[in-house]
Formats: C-alpha cells, sequence, structure tokens
C-alpha cells in the first residue's frame, strides 16, 4: 500500500507552510525566512489548537479529581504519552516519563545511575555532545569518582569509531552518546555502538533531541537503554519532554524528585514510591504541554515522513552547492550522513556579525559555540554561525539565505 493509499497526505511544502502561522510574519520589514531549527522549532496549528481546546474544555488537573474535567483531562494527558510511546516504539507506557524537556531527562538518568558507579568507573561521552549531555554526568563523576573519557571525532566530524573501540573497556559503566550532533548535523551510527556497548555489559543513553525532528527513532530496534528528547523541537511545546528508558532499568532507579504524584505512601516512619511512570513525576505535570506535544507528533505522523527526509536533504545538498559562491565560507561538519544542518564560517566575519546582518534581512539562524565547547575547540573556532533547516523550508529560502552571505561577504571585503 502507497502512503497516500494509507490516507497519507505527500510532502506540498507550499500547504504545509499554511499551517504554521509564524512562517508568514515578517521580520525587519521582511518575510520571516526561519532557519533556526536546530534551537526550536516553529508549530502548527494543529499544536496550538490542541492546547487551547486543552484548556477551554478540558483542564483540571491529573489523576486527582473524582470529576468529569479531571477525568478528561486525565485522558488527554495519558493519551499523549500512548502517542508518544507509539512514536518511539516502546513496550509500554510505563516507560515513557514526561520531563522539561532533554537536559532534565538526562539529569534524571545521571542521577538515577548514580548509585551505581564509584570510584574509577568510565562514562563515554563524544567529543560532539551538546553540554547537556556532558555536565549532568561531570557532576556525576564528581559525587562518585567515576570518569569521563570522551570519544574522539574526526576532522568530518564524524565519531572516531576505531577510538570508540579502544575506550570502550572494562571499567565502561555507560554510554552518552548524541543520535544527531546539534552544532554539526552529523548523524551517528548509535544502533552498532549501542549493540558493541550492551555486549559488555554497559548502558546506553541517547540524547535523540536532534535526530527526532527528522526521523522516527524505534528504541527497541536500537535497543538503547534510554532515549530523551525535547517538545519544542519536533514542532511542540516547550517545558516538555521525555525519556524513555528500559523498564527494569527505570525500576531499579531511586526517584529523581520527591513530592506529590511520586509517592504510593507517606508516612514519618517510611514513604514508599509509586509505580512507573508515576516515580518520577513529582508535582503536577505540564499537562497542556505534553497533550501539545501528543499533538505535534500527530501531525507529523500525518505527513509522508519519507517524502520529509527527500526534502529535507534536498534542501541541505543545494545549500552544499551554493557554499562557493560565498568567497571565504567554510562548512564546519562534512559527515557523510548528516539531518540538514549547516555550520559555517566566513573568513574575516565574526559569527555573531554574520547572525545579526542576516536578521536584518529577517533571516534567522544560530551563532555562537551552540552548548558544544569542547566541539568548538576541536574546531579551533569560537563559535559557528549555523543554518538548520526543517520540511517546511523551501529552496527559495535557501537561495535568499547564501544572496544575503554573499552581500555581507562582499560588504566586508571591500
Ligand atoms: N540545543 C539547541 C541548539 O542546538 C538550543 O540550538
Amino acid at each position: 500500500m502507497t502512503d497516500l493509499a494509507a490516507g497519507k497526505k505527500a510532502l506540498n511544502v507550499e500547504a504545509i507552510r499554511k499551517d504554521f502561522p509564524i512562517l508568514s510574519e515578517t521580520v525587519n520589514g521582511k518575510p520571516l525566512v526561519y532557519l533556526d531549527n536546530g534551537a526550536s522549532a516553529q508549530k502548527p496549528v494543529q499544536v496550538l489548537d490542541a492546547m487551547d481546546r486543552y484548556y477551554r474544555q478540558m483542564h483540571s488537573n491529573v489523576h486527582r479529581g473524582a470529576h468529569t474535567l479531571g477525568d478528561r483531562a486525565t485522558a488527554a494527558f495519558e493519551g499523549a504519552r500512548d502517542t508518544v510511546r507509539q512514536f518511539v516504539n516502546a513496550r509500554s507506557t510505563r516507560e515513557i516519563i514526561w520531563t522539561r524537556g532533554t537536559t532534565e531527562a538526562i539529569n534524571l538518568v545521571a542521577n538515577g545511575l548514580a548509585g551505581q558507579l564509584s570510584e574509577g568507573d568510565e562514562i563515554l561521552v563524544s567529543q560532539m555532545e551538546h553540554h547537556a549531555n556532558i555536565v549532568p554526568w561531570q557532576m556525576i563523576a564528581e559525587r562518585t569518582g567515576a570518569v569521563i573519557r570522551p570519544i574522539p571525532i574526526t576532522p568530518e566530524g564524524e565519531l572516531d569509531l576505531a577510538a570508540f573501540d579502544i575506550l570502550l573497556g572494562e571499567k565502561t559503566r555507560v554510554l552518552a552518546l548524541t543520535h544527531v550532533s546539534n552544532a554539526l548535523g552529523t548523524i551517528n551510527p548509535i544502533e552498532k555502538l549501542i549493540r558493541k556497548a550492551r555486549d559488555k555489559g554497559v548502558i546506553t543513553v541517547i540524547d535523540g533531541a536532534q535526530a527526532v525532528p527528522h526521523f522516527k527513532p524505534d528504541v527497541q530496534a536500537l535497543g538503547c537503554d534510554f532515549y530523551a528528547f525535547s517538545g519544542h523541537k519536533l514542532f511542540g511545546p516547550t517545558g516538555i519532554g521525555v525519556l524513555y528508558g528500559r523498564e527494569e532499568l527505570l525500576e531499579a532507579m531511586p526517584p529523581y524528585q520527591g513530592g506529590g504524584e511520586m509517592i504510593e505512601r507517606v508516612s514519618f516512619e517510611k514513604t514508599t514510591w509509586n509505580t512507573l511512570p508515576y516515580k518520577f513525576e513529582a508535582g503536577t505535570p505540564a499537562i497542556a504541554e505534553a497533550v501539545g506535544l501528543g499533538a505535534a507528533i500527530n501531525y507529523l505522523e500525518s505527513l509522508d515522513r519519507k517524502a520529509v527526509e527527500t526534502a529535507e536533504q534536498a534542501l541541505l545538498q543545494h545549500a552544499n552547492k551554493l557554499v562557493e559562491t560565498v568567497p571565504g565560507m567554510q562548512v564546519i561538519g562534512t559527515a557523510a550522513n548528516k539531518v540538514p544542518v549547516m555550520s559555517f564560517k566566513i573568513e574575516g566575519l565574526h559569527p555573531s556579525d554574520i547572525g545579526t546582518l542576516l536578521d536584518q534581512q529577517g533571516i534567522a539562524i544560530r551563532t555562537g559555540h551552540h552548548c558544544a565547547m569542547p566541539l568548538m575547540d576541536f574546531f579551533s573556532v569560537p563559535g559557528t554561525a549555523r543554518a538548520s533547516f526543517a520540511f517546511y523550508n523551501t529552496l527559495d529560502e535557501v537561495e535568499q539565505l547564501f544572496a544575503a552571505l554573499q552581500k555581507i561577504q562582499r560588504l566586508f571585503a571591500d
């Protein structure tokens, strides 16, 4: 059965753009060209409507009320959890924990695993990690005496797989790895690395924040123990994220925060924990945000994901072709397998100046160290300019970016 026969719409970028109200905005008198999707993606009207409907018709607290609104809110909230479960192909909703985002998810895992780490144990992270997948491990290493071992990368911005094989040793306890590099766009061959790690009994933690906007993860096929991502990069709201965790490992971990919801019974003598996933969800959760994230996933699933990938790769290829039209432009991160992210520098220009001058043309990109300072150190740059594309971007927008870069370069060359 073709995707169309299955009721899915083929990728029609012009129609898709109409689903995203903000894309019709003007910025500095110019039509917005939004190329900062890696930092945060825009939201379709389906997400905005789902959140609005939730607040207008369903809002109450969840899992508590003996009344109809409480039931509606709980059904919407738990329904969204099941949408996430299907999206990542987890076995059970007990394995889906709501968090504030990827950062909180990784902090939760790092804290949860601390009790299993001791002096001299090794935690492998890569040189291309976002700070969110470095700093929580450093904090845990400080507490436990464990040691962080960085996996080097190649000048193209790919993982050095031979070095990984050497580093993965008897003392390795955790492999914390990004699925896709936020600053470079490199897609890491995580399936292979997870298999090698698991063969040695190493716990695997995957930062999927930059992967899920581009493709669906299948946590069972990947075989990872933990997989984290954020709602706002997945065309959903801010303030909500997901931690997938293998049930046995979540069961073995202590709670992350204490409070309401995460308990079974509280007394001054002894307090016992709620069952999964609630053991890790202290306090009133971000209910409307969970509902919004569910709507974002449903929106994505209504698209032909193969067509999305093809369209995104076409944007990247077009951008790659145009690099030579800007004198002194150099792309940082030339891995063979990339999502549509282009980090670059232009000789004689500071990245933040590039960002400011593009903004004057209505073009939004991100500049700076991208929360990946060890990676910037590797490339000996203080930062880069980064254009990150989404499926709603057009080839015309890619051309507008390069026309603006040519103009900026000429301005500074004169
Ligand atoms: N981590 C986000 C980025 O790469 C904010 O821009």
